[in-house]
C-alpha cells in the first residue's frame, strides 16, 4: 500500500475540487477502445498522488485565482504527467509504477508508448475547452520541457562527469516544467499581471526541482513498498543524479575511478556498494540539503500571499514534497 496519509493531511480545504478532478477523470478514461478501457482501469485503479492538481488548487485558491477551468487546466496537466510515466517506464525499462506492474511490463512497450501519445491527445483536447490561449501556449511550453528534459537525459546516460549545473537543468525541464504550469495556472486563467504569474511560475519550478531531486535521493534510500517503485533502478540504468554526482565529486581520485568503473560493469552487488559509497561521502545528506534549500527558496518568492487556510496547506505540501517516502 503506498503511504499516501500524510498528503490526505492537507487537501482537506479543496476536497470538493479534487472530488470534481476525480469524476472528470473518471469520465476522461472511458476508453474508446477495449484495449484503452483495460489500460485506463489499470492506471485508474492504481492512482498516483495527484500532487500537480493539489499544487494548482492550492495555488490558485489562495491567491483567489480559482475558475470554472481550474479543473480542466489540472486535469489536462496530470494526463501529461501520466503519458510521460507511460514512455517514462519504456525509457528506465522500470518494471513497477505505483505499486503494480508498469503498462510497459503488463502489456508492451509499444502499447505504453500508444496509451501515453493518447493521454498527451486526450490532454491537449480537455486544454482547448478551457477557453485560454496564454494557458495552451504555457502547457504546450512545459510538455516540450518535459521531452526536452527526458531526451537530455539519455544523452547524458552514463556521463559520470555530468555537473550539478547540468543536472539541475535537465531536472528542471522533465520535471519542474508541470510543477511551475500548474502553480501558473490559477494567474494565467484570471488574466492577472505578469509580475503575480512569474512569482507562482518561480514558485513551481523551485518546488518541482525539489520534488525531482526528492524522487532521486528516494531511488537510493526509499522503501519500494511505499514508493511503489523499483529502488536502485537509477543507479542501474546508468542514470546520474545528485546524490551520485556530490559523491563522485566529493571522493575524486582513486576512489572515484573505482567507483565509476563499478558503475559501467554493473553487477549484482553495483547497487549496494554505490548506496554504501553515496552515504560515506555524504551524498545523501548534500541531496536532503539542496532539495530543503530550493523549496525554502520557493516559499520565499510567494511570501507576500495573504494568510488563509490554502496558504497554510500550500506551505504544509511544499515540506511533503521533501519529506514525502511516496
Ligand atoms: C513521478 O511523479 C515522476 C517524477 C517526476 C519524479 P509522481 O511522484 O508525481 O508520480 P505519481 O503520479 O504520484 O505516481
Ligand atoms: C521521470 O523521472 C520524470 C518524467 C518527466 C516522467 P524518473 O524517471 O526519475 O521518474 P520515476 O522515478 O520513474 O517515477
Ligand atoms: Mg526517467
Ligand atoms: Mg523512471
Ligand atoms: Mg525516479
Amino acid at each position: 500500500m503506498l503511504d499516501l496519509n500524510k498528503m490526505h493531511e492537507y487537501t482537506g480545504p479543496i476536497k470538493a475540487d479534487l472530488d470534481q478532478f476525480s469524476a472528470k477523470l473518471n469520465d476522461h478514461l472511458q476508453g474508446d477502445s477495449p484495449l484503452i478501457t483495460s489500460i485506463a482501469r489499470h492506471l485508474l485503479k492504481s492512482r498516483g498522488k495527484r500532487i500537480r492538481p493539489v499544487f494548482l488548487f492550492l495555488s490558485s485558491r489562495a491567491a483567489d485565482n480559482f475558475t470554472e477551468y481550474s479543473v480542466d487546466a489540472s486535469l489536462a496537466i496530470e494526463l501529461i504527467h501520466t503519458a510521460s510515466l507511460l514512455h517514462d517506464d519504456v525509457v528506465d525499462e522500470s518494471e513497477l509504477r505505483r505499486g503494480h506492474q508498469t503498462v510497459n511490463a503488463q502489456w508492451t512497450n509499444l502499447i505504453s508508448v500508444l496509451m501515453g501519445d493518447y493521454l498527451f491527445a486526450k490532454a491537449f483536447r480537455i486544454m482547448v475547452g478551457a477557453n485560454s490561449l496564454e494557458l495552451m501556449k504555457a502547457i504546450s511550453m512545459a510538455t516540450q520541457r518535459v521531452a526536452v528534459g527526458q531526451l537530455r537525459q539519455i544523452e547524458e546516460t552514463g556521463n559520470y562527469d555530468l555537473s550539478e549545473q547540468e543536472y539541475l537543468s535537465i531536472i528542471a525541464d522533465k520535471t519542474a516544467s508541470l510543477f511551475a504550469v500548474s502553480c501558473e495556472a490559477g494567474p494565467i486563467l484570471k488574466k492577472r499581471a505578469g509580475k503575480e504569474r512569474t512569482r507562482f511560475a518561480d514558485f513551481g519550478e523551485k518546488v518541482g526541482s525539489a520534488f525531482q531531486i526528492t524522487d532521486d535521493l528516494l531511488d537510493f534510500v526509499g522503501d519500494a513498498e511505499v514508493t511503489g517503485k523499483e529502488l536502485g533502478n537509477d543507479v542501474l540504468t546508468g542514470k546520474v543524479t545528485l546524490p551520485l554526482i556530490y559523491s563522485l565529486r566529493k571522493a575524486g581520485g582513486a576512489s572515484r575511478r573505482e567507483v565509476v568503473k563499478l558503475l559501467r560493469n554493473g553487477d549484482e552487488e553495483t547497487f549496494d556498494r554505490v548506496y554504501k559509497f553515496v552515504t560515506e561521502t555524504g551524498g545523501i545528506d548534500y541531496t536532503y540539503r539542496k532539495a530543503n534549500e530550493l523549496s525554502k527558496r520557493g516559499l520565499d518568492t510567494i511570501a507576500s500571499v495573504s494568510d488563509s487556510i490554502y496558504f497554510e496547506r500550500l506551505q504544509d505540501m511544499v515540506t511533503f514534497t521533501t519529506a514525502r517516502r511516496s
